[in-house]
């Protein structure tokens, strides 16, 4: 292991599965722990957001400060970026400032690209196509339910989307057994397929994608789902609701070809009625409040491992 100080993570694809073990173990220290090292301290962080953010922000700026360190929110559109600045002269002067940037963007293409003209390690809070900081808190999550993650099973339903994406990597790195549950044509990104499956080959994990959301929550122990709308996606919204409710809506009925005992996931923001029942998020099986405060604890880990 090269170990992760000075290290991009644009998404769980270039992470080895000791290194998510390693970044999985200090968040539960995180989670553990009210203070801690001031590991931060004389580092600033920039966070550039493309578009909104409640827990990314939050969560990094908190997680910043908390290790002792200055966070500055850069809103895209504020930038000159908006006015047309490259990407890669913004990551050439931000380089000379600061010590890490975050960065949520549209297309996955600008984080790579910040990362080439940045000596400073970037971090992707959200991309078209991966979520990595969201997978792991979602893993974090599972190992405090579950007490581990070899051998677990989650079921994947709606729409196969950046956070499918990395949840179908970082499953597959980590020995989980992962079944998604999609309409045709809104299946994950070819390329992060074909990474967890390569994945799956040295962890063991299984790997289904179909369409049956009750044949891929059969057995599980966590099911997750996320919005049929994805940020910029919103000229699609009619189209997209009609395809995926009813069939694709986790609702109790759906819960029960679970385990008992299986948790219910969502990275959220939620939207329910669409994606999920009123009952299931708020219903017992949810965890989606300690998955969001899970954020801050992974930040906080990602950060103290890469600065
Ligand atoms: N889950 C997540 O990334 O939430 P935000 O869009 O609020 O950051
Ligand atoms: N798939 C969602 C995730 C939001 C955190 C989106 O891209 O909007």
């Amino acid at each position: 292991m090269a170990g992760l100080k000075g290290r991009d993570i644009l998404s769980l694809v270039e992470l080895s599965p000791r290194e998510i073990d390693l970044i999985l173990k200090r968040s539960s220290i995180m989670a553990r722990r009210r203070k801690v090292p001031q590991q931060l301290r004389t580092k600033t962080v920039a966070l550039i957001f493309q578009k909104p953010s409640t827990r990314t922000r939050v969560s990094f700026e908190t997680a910043v400060a908390q290790l002792g360190g200055h966070p500055i929110y850069l809103s895209w559109n504020e930038m000159q970026l908006g006015r047309g600045e490259t990407v890669s002269d913004t990551a050439k002067v931000l380089d000379r400032y600061v010590n890490a940037i975050m960065a949520r963007v549209f297309s996955h293409d600008d984080l790579v690209v910040l990362a080439e003209n940045a000596d400073a390690p970037v971090v992707n809070g959200l991309s078209d196509k991966h979520h990595p900081c969201q997978i792991l808190a979602d893993l974090l999550t599972l190992i405090q339910y579950k007490k581990r993650l070899k051998g677990l099973k989650v079921a994947y339903v709606g729409d196969g989307n950046n956070v499918c994406n990395s949840l179908l990597i970082g499953c597959a790195k980590t020995g989980v057994n992962i079944a998604v549950a999609r309409p045709l044509g809104y299946g994950p990104d070819p390329e992060a397929v074909k990474r967890a499956e390569e994945a799956a080959e040295t962890s063991g994990s299984s790997i289904s994608i179909g369409e049956d959301p009750e044949e891929a929550v059969k057995g599980s122990d966590a099911i997750y789902t996320d919005t049929f709308i994805s940020m910029g996606m919103e000229k699609e919204k009619e189209t997209r609701l009609s395809t995926f409710i009813p069939r694709y809506q986790v609702n109790k009925t759906l819960l029960t070809y679970a385990k008992p005992g299986a948790i219910f996931l969502h990275c959220l923001p939620a939207h329910r009625g669409d994606e999920v029942t009123k009952d299931v998020i708020d219903g017992p099986q949810s965890v989606v409040w300690d998955e969001a405060e899970n954020r801050l604890h992974t930040a906080k880990a990602v950060l103290s491992l890469i600065l």
